[in-house]
């Protein structure tokens, strides 16, 4: 199949522009190799160079839409302050070289622009108050943080049902080993905070407590692309007694990860303008951390004026019933953190649309 891909790889290849890296941290900075790449300036200066760059590909493939996804090296953690609460406060601070990560960067040019805005990594992307004002006042879509793709997809599986069979869970402990490039990158501690935080904070959000919880990565570099997690759950059930439950997930991270981005883009197209009281997005429901995590309505972002967005989610529907999607999705109960769980109302094929995605 990549064989029978390979002109066209090579014809989007000439696409790649060189990125932005100001803010991403020393370990990052170590990857750059592409003349051009912007290292220093101001975070005004690399939005602008981004938006040129984003108007420039629009233009000369002739798009109507498209979309910014980040799946770039995980950044480390970044604290927000008053200068990211509004969006006057954040344009005023943009010369200030520390105000913002690159991710935020890509985010901010994409969400200017009226463009949605994927973040398939732990990094910042839009996840800030200004960031979120700016994706309303323009109407397009965000959707958190971090692509679900293997331990945490089986945690946000099974969290539900320890808590809808009354069982405590008392400590969950998931030990993480693979050997890419990502793996380089969360080798230093500050980086890998950044993903150790949205894997740990999955279960609390679903269960409503606190467990005691424990992630570890580690790069081993002879797994190259494989990735294996080993998970140890200790619960509670009846008459208190204490049982486990262990799994060991092994995946090829680049598989698990390229479905998802791919579906990514539809979803958007299918979902213009969400509404801040939970309608982050049907894509939301793929990320670890979704933004403005409480319900996911994926009926409402079709609204009657829109046909063409209809249309699309109508294909989509039709993509998922074909694809097996279960007839079966009853509407769901939020969870606190909105991990692994949408409200889903209407019609029923955005019931089977939801199903396909979850
Ligand atoms: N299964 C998965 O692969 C999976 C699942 C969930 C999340 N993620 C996240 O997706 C991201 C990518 O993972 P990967 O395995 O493809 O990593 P990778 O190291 O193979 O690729 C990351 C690429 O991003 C580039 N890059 C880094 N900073 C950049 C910047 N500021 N601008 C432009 N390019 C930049 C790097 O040069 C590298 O080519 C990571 O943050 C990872 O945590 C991956």
């Amino acid at each position: 199949m990549i064989d029978s891909c390979q002109t066209t790889l090579e014809q989007w290849n000439q696409n790649v522009r060189p990125g932005v890296v100001l803010g991403a941290g020393p370990t990052i900075g170590k990857l750059v190799d592409l003349p051009g790449v912007v290292v220093a300036g101001t975070p005004r200066q690399a939005v602008a160079r981004i938006q040129k760059d984003l108007r420039e590909f629009q233009e000369k493939n002739k798009l109507d839409q498209i979309i910014v996804v980040n799946a770039s090296s995980t950044e480390p953690v970044f604290t927000t302050d008053d200068r990211h609460s509004t969006i006057a406060k954040f344009t005023a601070a943009l010369d200030q070289p520390d105000l913002i990560p690159a991710s935020s960067m890509y985010a901010w040019a994409a969400l200017e622009l009226g463009v949605p805005y994927v973040n398939f990594t732990p990094s910042l992307g839009a996840s800030f108050p200004a960031a979120l004002e700016l994706c309303e006042q323009k109407k397009t879509c965000t959707t958190g943080k971090d692509g679900k793709t293997g331990e945490t997809l089986m945690k946000t599986v099974l969290a539900p049902m320890f808590k809808h069979r009354h069982l405590e869970i008392l400590s969950w402990v998931g030990h993480n080993i693979f050997g890419n490039r990502d793996g380089i990158i969360l080798d230093d501690p500050v980086n890998k905070a950044s993903k150790i935080q949205t894997k740990d904070q999955v279960i609390s959000g679903i269960v409503g407590y606190k467990p005691n919880t424990l992630v570890t990565i580690e790069y081993i570099p002879s797994l190259d692309d494989w990735k294996t997690a080993w998970n140890h759950i200790h619960y509670r059930g009846f008459l208190n007694t204490k049982m486990i439950l262990q799994f060991i997930w092994q995946g090829c991270d680049s598989i698990l990860a390229a479905p998802l981005l791919a579906r990514r883009g539809p979803l958007h197209a299918a979902c213009p303008a969400p509404r801040r009281d939970g309608d982050a997005s049907a894509a939301g429901v793929l990320l670890q951390k979704p933004v403005w995590a409480t319900t996911i309505t994926i009926f409402s972002c079709s609204t009657p004026s829109s046909k063409r967005t209809r249309r699309s989610a109508k294909l989509l529907a039709k993509g998922a019933a074909a694809s097996g999607a279960g007839k079966t999705c009853k509407n769901r109960t939020p969870s606190p953190g909105g991990n692994a769980s949408a409200s889903v109302q209407g019609r029923k094929h955005f019931h089977c649309f939801y199903e396909a995605i979850c």
